[in-house]
């Protein structure tokens, strides 16, 4: 079967996939409640789109951070992708590039920052490890390296508790090494607002990710955040927190253009982005869904399954009334 859309590929995944690298990736925390309303909170969003505009001439680019996007979907930072794929991070990194768009290297991803081609534009995402000076090696060698942002997830002082892993007894294959430290000595979790000018100091903007009120919004943008990602880690930290969708809108409010915002969890569609966009985002970061297309076909399956948000995404504008993401308005979706 030839997939035609990210539900094709979730499928076909699932079969590929043994069940321990199977669990682990589709995953959320506790009951999963978190994870599903993700998903979910784009159906209950409906479009409005406008007529009679001249809809000819369509393009999906955008810049996110200044940086030129052919479509306003960015990688997000997933981790061990060669448990996925053999070419694991480096082939999301080709199909990224090709695409153009934006791929976020995980810290515990299955190849070092350097290994990244540098074809395309990349961000790092930081885990702060114990001992510190772990992190420093890693974001020392994505500076060098060239990666043009620091993203700072902040939900992870603890890992969720996934309970799918629990059942297969989730273990990462003895053939991969996995960058960071993900199942040692772990997190720090004394992380707070303060070492956001740590981060700062090494000279690239930072984004915050996993955020989901306007408390911490204010809070971010005070301590010289250049973006903000709107995101619950897909369901897999605190399960019971709102759909991203549904806190989008609060963020933007109290961020009012001091800083990007942008929103991930749940996307599979180009009407996803749009709604997303309509609501203030200006761009989304897809995971699961590149994951689907990494674990098929590899460097193909991504590069597919952008094409599949691209055409989706240039559809829905024209369908929509808007010639480009800048378009799209707060009165397109309600
Ligand atoms: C298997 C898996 C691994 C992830 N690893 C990381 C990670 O290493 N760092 C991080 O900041 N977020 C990580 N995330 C969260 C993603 O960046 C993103 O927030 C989430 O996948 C978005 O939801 P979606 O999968 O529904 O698109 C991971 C998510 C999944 C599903």
């Amino acid at each position: 079967m030839q997939p035609v859309n990210i539900w094709d590929y979730e499928r076909l995944a699932e079969e590929q996939l043994d069940a321990n690298a199977h669990a682990y990736y589709a995953g959320g925390a506790g009951d999963e409640v978190t994870l599903r309303d993700n998903v979910a909170a784009f159906e209950r969003r409906k479009l409005r789109p406008r007529v009679l505009v001249d809809v000819e001439a369509v393009s999906t680019k955008t810049t996110v951070l200044g940086t030129e996007v052919a479509l306003p979907i960015l990688i997000a930072p997933l981790a061990m992708q060669r448990m996925a794929h053999p070419e694991g991070e480096e082939a999301t990194a080709r199909a990224a590039a090709a695409a153009g768009t934006i791929m976020c290297l995980s810290s515990a991803a299955t190849c070092a920052p350097a290994d990244l081609a540098a074809d395309g534009p990349r961000w790092f995402q930081v885990y702060v490890w114990r001992p510190r000076s772990q992190t420093e090696t890693a974001i020392e060698e994505a500076v060098a390296a060239g990666y043009s942002a620091l993203v700072l997830t902040v939900d992870v002082p603890y890992i969720g508790r996934r309970e799918r892993d629990l059942r297969v007894d989730f273990k990462v294959p003895e053939h991969l090494t996995v960058q960071g430290d993900l199942f040692g000595a772990g997190f720090d979790a004394t992380v707070s607002w303060r070492d956001l000018e740590w981060l700062a100091g090494y000279g690239l903007p930072v984004v915050v990710k996993g955020l989901l009120t306007a408390e911490d919004a204010e809070l971010a943008c005070e301590h010289g955040a250049a973006a903000v990602v709107v995101s619950n880690h897909g369901g897999r930290q605190l399960d019971g927190v709102p759909a991203t969708l549904d806190v989008l809108e609060e963020v933007v409010d109290a961020v009012d253009g001091r800083a990007e915002v942008l929103l991930d969890g749940g996307v599979r569609r180009g009407g996803d982005v749009l709604k997303a966009l309509a609501l203030g985002a200006r761009a989304v970061l897809i995971g699961r869904a590149m994951l689907w297309g990494l674990a098929v076909a590899g460097e193909e399956g991504v590069t597919d399954v952008l094409r599949m948000f691209q055409t989706e995404t240039e559809l829905g504008l024209a369908l929509l009334g808007c010639t480009s993401p800048d378009d799209v308005s707060r009165a397109h979706v309600r």
